[in-house]
């Protein structure tokens, strides 16, 4: 049932493609509106949210993560991210307008849970995006939105990160849709890039063969760092996150703007470093100052590992590696950004000789707390 790959991981980020396309299905008319039909609540309820809540676990958190960044910028709506087990233990701010999102793969993780019950009792509304049909956190929610990544059967979340940020996308671009004329026109421009994200991701796939070899030289690697910023941080994240869990290597993610305050001292000759480059064409001169901390980390010594665009040169100077992913607006990168990074692992893993599938001390669903 693997269906010729080796592992269930590395079907499902085969798969990925298709998660995306699948989950984006059947969400906008002929005029390429959105139409969420399936979302068990009405637009007027949604016109009234002044307030977004994500609460995830592990991955599922990640993708909140970037939701973050892309709701806030479409719709102006203030969105925190809370992982799940600290949101039902703390005093969260909710009321009536706020819309409490969860986002579970497995829609039975017990944390999310909780956090979803919470959340009710304190008159939240809450919508699940989740993968399993009739599964406990979508029962315990008043809105849901499905992503359509299929089984998942490997422990490490792969399809269903890029189905989740594809599902957050889908309800950011709802909302914004909701806020007139303006938020809408942009709405149907960002859908219709996003239409076209699967077959990049078809394309960058087959690309992967110089990640494949640089994991397999890299086996004996104590630990490994992970630069991102803005959508790019929760991609660098996710990337470390994935290293531990598969290949036990010590990993870490940062927000590059954070290096000077601490983790720079952690650079020394040999160090590899990973670094999630935004498009050239990202606000804030924010691709300037990544292509600035390359160059500082690689003056003392780092190995830099640089995602970047394709056609992005300023890297080139400054890169011991450039990993290439095909063109797309700032928003839509951890789309693309990320793939390079789960075949990183499942091949550094997989060279270490251990169980890709199901890495010690973890499960596939977490159903205590
Ligand atoms: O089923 P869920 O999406 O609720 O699971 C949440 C996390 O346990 C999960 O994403 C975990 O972090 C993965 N093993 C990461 O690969």
């Amino acid at each position: 049932e693997k269906g010729g790959w080796a592992t269930y991981m590395d079907k499902e980020i085969h798969e990925q493609p298709h998660a995306v396309a699948d989950t984006l299905l059947g969400r906008t008319d002929e005029s390429g509106r959105l139409v969420l039909d399936e979302i068990r609540t009405t637009e007027e309820r949604l016109r009234q949210v002044d307030r977004i809540t994500f609460v995830a676990c592990g991955t599922a958190a990640y993708a909140g993560m970037v939701a973050k960044y892309a709701i806030e910028h479409w719709t102006r709506i203030p969105v925190e991210v809370s992982l799940a087990h600290e949101f039902r233990y703390c005093d969260p701010i909710v009321d009536g307008n706020t819309l409490v999102v969860s986002i579970s793969q497995s829609g039975e993780t017990m944390d999310t849970l909780m956090a979803v019950k919470h959340a009710r009792e304190l008159g939240a509304m809450t919508l699940s995006i989740c993968n399993t049909h009739g599964s406990t956190i979508p029962r315990e929610s008043d809105a849901v939105l499905y992503t359509h990544a299929g089984p998942e059967i490997a422990v490490a979340s792969t399809k269903a990160f890029l189905a989740q940020i594809t599902a957050c996308y889908v309800l950011g671009l709802y909302l914004a849709q909701l806020r007139g004329e303006t938020y809408a026109d942009d709405a149907k421009a960002v859908m219709h890039e996003l239409q076209g994200i699967p077959e990049k991701i078809e394309e960058l796939l087959g690309r992967m063969d110089r990640v494949v070899e640089m994991a397999d030289f890299m086996a004996d690697s104590r630990a490994v760092l992970f630069l991102g910023r803005n959508v790019g941080y929760p991609v660098a994240l996710e990337g470390a996150l994935k290293l531990k869990e598969l290949a036990y290597i010590h990993a870490e993610g940062f927000a590059a703007g954070e290096l000077k305050h601490g983790p720079i001292a952690l650079i020394e000759p040999g160090q590899p470093v990973f670094v999630v480059v935004p498009g050239p064409d990202t606000p804030h001169d924010l691709h300037k100052k990544v292509v600035s901390n390359i160059q500082e980390i690689r003056a003392r010594g780092a190995r830099t590992l640089v995602i970047a665009h394709d056609g992005d040169e300023d890297v080139e100077p400054f890169a011991s590696e450039v990993i290439r992913i095909p063109q797309c607006s700032p928003m839509l990168a951890p789309l693309l950004a990320v793939v390079p990074l789960q075949v990183f692992a499942l091949h550094l893993a997989s060279a270490k000789g251990l169980d890709v599938d199901q890495p010690r001390n973890l499960a596939k669903s977490v159903t205590v707390e």
